[in-house]
């Protein structure tokens, strides 16, 4: 935290965020809330709700929420120190000169730098392309059928012919060697000196989302090889972190992305009005990718190159998106090779209509695991019945298993319930035969019960927050030390220092996060879905279970913890093993 929070808190005050947002979403008052369309998912009928009063906002579709910085950094994609600035700004609060140890500040100097470079080489190679030297490659990318439109609004580039021009360009600006080396713009031998990278090559600029160049892909107008040259990774620039395209399909408001593998059908698809299309940077999708697509889509359509290594890439992506939370469907490209390709001979519509055909993933999968069965006869069917049984067997929510096992039966024309008796056998003797999977069922299995734990917290902070009342009754038997994962611990100290001084404030306590991803993660803790409880009876059992829960969690950890020397601590443990029998029996009033 490099700002006080006292003055983060006074910029937070001084923009209303009922105005704030009013700037970019219509809002109409309905009671004590502001209510308007979602800018964060595509819907018809309003349902993201601004509240004056708690300074901040929810959408009941999406879940998304915050405070207004939250907003600026979902919206703008700001980072929270660059969401702090413009409101400060906008309030006319004056921030001192940030205060940096000097490592962060050479760190954050370099990275300064390197985009400036990035820039500067962008506008250059953009330049060439439109300047007399550049006309073999405008011809090219001209042939391949994009507008000038899209050249410009994609900053494509040419980089001619000279060895060294770009370098001598940046060394007029003023940039030394060590720089441009580190932007991975130039290569340096003895023999030759400075010369550089790219080189009569058509040049595709990487943005990151927030519109900065952190890299390039130069493709040769012919048949060289490599067919595309990148940019290494440097300190701006990390290929399993971003994606091409980002920066536009991000206010695409579409709720899916396209996701394809190059450059090219990046381009092509927007140009066609595909405004969701991203691609991973030449390398296979990561969890990093999943992670940063899940901050803005929960569903993607893949379309994958057609052929066998397109056809792997998808499969392998399909997991690990499932496990980021992304739904996974699979567009089919054939009879062309990539979306590119498919636009240019069949065009926008037909490519609608294959997004509208789109195979859910996994039985795509199961329909790419056919071609090693010979599914004409009754052995190798009921040999792909068993391998698939096996993959059904690893859904591990009850519910998502058994819809997939009817989705299968239905498509395989077998009978549900026999379906069903065989993922059963074949979990079970998946156990036995394999006892080196086990431990990573039992993993798994951990894994459920603590993302339980997780929920049960987030669920009491939610409500702790909704209802002070609640708040009250249960002080005495929970306590910031019961949560126990560091963040949840850290909101839940702020939230009842804030009680007990009889003010409650959730939008200042998002704020105390200052680093983007706690920041969001902090902001959601305001909005856990709360079980749909009718009565007050209901409510209250429920409640119940959560303290429960949650208290039986800490005492385990601290038994866990415990050093069997330490009596006074181990009196402290029993005694609150008593309290916890008694909170079966807890009264909470509920009204
Ligand atoms: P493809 O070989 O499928 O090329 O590579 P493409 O996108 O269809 O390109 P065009 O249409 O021939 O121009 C897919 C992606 O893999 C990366 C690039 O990001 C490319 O867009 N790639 C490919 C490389 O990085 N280097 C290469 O030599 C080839
Ligand atoms: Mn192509």
């Amino acid at each position: 935290m490099y700002y006080p929070e006292e003055l983060v808190e006074e910029v937070r005050l001084k923009n209303d965020i009922v105005d704030v947002i009013s700037g970019y979403v219509k809002l109409q008052k309905k009671g004590s809330s502001h209510f308007g369309l979602c800018p964060f998912h595509n819907e018809k009928s309003p349902s993201f709700s601004v509240s004056r009063g708690k300074q901040m906002y929810y959408c009941f579709g999406c879940g998304a929420g915050g405070n207004v910085f939250t907003f600026l950094m979902e919206y703008e994609n700001y980072s929270f120190v660059e969401a702090l600035k413009v409101l400060a700004d906008r309030a006319g609060v004056d921030l001192p000169e940030m205060e940096y140890s000097r490592e962060a500040k050479e760190k954050a100097e370099l990275r300064t730098v390197l985009l400036e470079i990035n820039k500067l080489a962008a506008k250059y190679f953009y330049a060439q392309l439109k300047s007399e030297q550049g006309r073999t490659a405008y011809t090219y990318l001209r042939d391949r059928k994009l507008s000038d439109a899209t050249i410009t609004a994609f900053g494509l580039g040419y980089s001619n012919k000279y060895s060294n021009d770009l370098y001598r360009y940046l060394k007029t600006k003023g940039y030394p060697d060590e720089m441009i080396l580190k932007a991975g713009l130039i290569s340096a031998d003895e023999k030759h000196g400075a010369y550089d990278k790219f080189w009569n090559r058509v040049m595709f600029p990487i943005m990151d989302a927030n519109n900065r160049v952190i890299g390039f892909g130069g493709r040769v107008m012919g048949d060289g090889k490599p067919k595309y040259l990148n940019s290494p990774e440097t300190p701006v620039f990390d290929k399993s972190r971003n994606l091409y395209g980002l920066h536009r399909a991000r206010t695409s408001r579409k709720p899916y992305f396209l996701i394809c593998e190059g450059y090219m059908d990046v381009i092509a698809l927007h140009q066609a009005g595909f405004t969701n299309a991203v691609a991973s940077l030449g390398t296979a999708l990561t969890a990093g990718h999943a992670a940063l697509i899940k901050r803005y889509v929960n569903e993607v359509y893949l379309t994958y190159d057609s052929d066998d290594a397109g056809t792997r890439a998808a499969l392998r992506a399909v997991p690990i998106l499932k496990s980021a939370g992304i739904t996974a469907k699979v567009i089919r490209m054939e009879p062309y090779k990539d979306p590119d390709e498919f636009i240019k001979n069949l065009g926008a519509e037909a490519f609608e209509e294959r997004i509208r055909q789109a195979g859910n993933g996994f039985l795509f999968s199961l329909r790419m695991l056919e071609r090693d069965y010979d599914m004409e006869s009754p052995e190798g069917r009921t040999a792909f019945m068993r391998e698939t049984a096996g993959r059904l067997a690893e859904f591990e929510e009850d519910i998502e298993r058994s819809n997939y096992i009817e989705a299968v039966a239905k498509e395989y024309r077998v009978n549900p319930e026999e379906l069903k008796k065989l993922v059963v056998k074949t979990a079970v003797s998946a156990g036995l035969a394999k006892p080196a999977e086990r431990p990573k069922a039992t993993m798994n299995r951990e894994k459920g019960r603590e993302d339980g734990i997780l929920k049960s917290q987030r669920i009491l902070l939610t409500w702790l927050i909704e209802d002070e009342n609640i708040f009250r009754q249960i002080e005495k038997v929970i306590g910031p030390e019961d949560f126990l994962e560091p963040l949840y611990h850290t909101v839940a100290e702020l939230l009842y220092q804030q009680h007990k001084a009889g003010a409650m404030n959730p939008a200042q306590i998002i704020n105390h996060f200052t680093d983007e991803d706690e920041h969001r993660r902090a902001a959601e803790l305001f909005h856990t879905k709360l079980p749909e409880l009718s009565t007050a009876q209901e409510k209250e059992k429920a409640l119940r279970e959560t303290l429960i829960r949650i208290k039986q969690n800490s005492l385990d950890e601290r038994a866990g913890r415990l050093d069997p020397a330490d009596i006074e601590g181990l009196k402290r443990l029993m005694e609150d093993k008593r309290a916890l029998q008694r909170m079966k029996e807890l009264h909470i009033s509920i009204n």
